[in-house]
């Protein structure tokens, strides 16, 4: 994995990995000890990051064009675009840079859920249609962050267990509801909380991987039901679905 010589000091090739999801922070740890120099990219909104191995940096770049002047200036050899599913900006950013910079690149993704036999799930395209989909009167659990709360604000009938992980600046515009902060649980956790509060209904998103999938398996044992906002339609030119396919993308381009 030798990159170009530079004044006669053969140079490290350097991988940007546009992250703020587990997968990044796991392939990061798998790359940091190859002869590479990886850099994880963060937006900068979480207060608190846990550390990354590697260098990190943090905050926007100003558009594909900003990301495409830090690839040449940072001499950025190979991206891998790991951000979550429902981040829509950054991804289609990455993808233009890299074309912009004749960059190889390709997309981490975990995969989404799946419907399994028992799951009573209703998939809906938006928050907007989430929340028209949730009955009458219903109790329900918003497992969202607070700048996805807006959208039930035309519910004043439902009762909502708002759970987060950061507190929101400012009250919830929400008629009727309860704050929780806490991150998702284990199962037998999540079935516990969903029975102390009386859910009828869980909205989330498909975010899919193992952290917060408890809640859908308790929802399934207790038969409530789950509106399930799908994934926005990306379309990537090179996926992986896990972090082995990424380190082969990464051998079969740097050689
Ligand atoms: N959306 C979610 O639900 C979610 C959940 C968990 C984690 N995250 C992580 O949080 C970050 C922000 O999510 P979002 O939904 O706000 O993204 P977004 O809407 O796709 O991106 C908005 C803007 O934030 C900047 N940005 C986003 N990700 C960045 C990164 N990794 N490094 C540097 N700048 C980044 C870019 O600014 P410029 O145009 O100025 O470059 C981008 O245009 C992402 O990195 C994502 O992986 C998102």
């Amino acid at each position: 994995m030798a990159g170009k010589p530079e004044g006669g000091v053969l140079q490290r090739p350097a991988i940007l990995i546009l992250g703020g999801t587990a997968e990044a922070a796991a392939l990061a740890k798998r790359l940091a000890p190859l002869p590479l120099r990886v850099i994880t990219s963060l937006a900068g909104r979480t207060r608190d990051p846990a550390p990354l191995d590697g260098e990190v940096r943090s905050g926007g770049f100003g558009g594909a064009e900003g990301l495409a002047r830090y690839i040449e200036a940072e001499n950025i050899t190979l991206l891998v675009d790991a951000t979550h599913p429902f981040a829509t900006r950054i991804s289609p950013n990455a993808a233009k840079a890299a074309e912009l910079t004749a960059r190889p690149i390709i997309r981490l993704e975990r995969p989404a859920w799946e419907k399994t036999e028992g799951d009573l799930w209703h998939e809906v395209a938006s928050l907007e249609e989430a929340a028209l989909t949730i009955p009458p009167n219903a109790r329900v659990l918003l497992a969202l962050g607070r700048q996805h709360i807006a959208a039930f604000a035309t519910r004043p009938d439902a009762h909502f267990v708002a759970r987060m992980i950061d507190p929101p600046e400012t009250p919830l515009d929400l008629a009727l509801y309860e704050l929780v902060l806490a991150k998702p649980g284990k199962s037998s956790d999540e079935e516990a909380f969903l029975r102390e509060r009386r859910i009828t209904h869980i909205v989330c998103r498909n975010s899919g991987g193992a952290a917060s999938y408890a809640k859908l398996q308790a929802a399934r044992r207790l038969q409530i039901p789950v509106i399930l906002i799908a994934r926005p339609q990306q379309v990537f030119a090179n996926a992986a679905g896990n972090v082995e396919a990424v380190l082969e993308f990464v051998r079969s381009n740097l050689g």
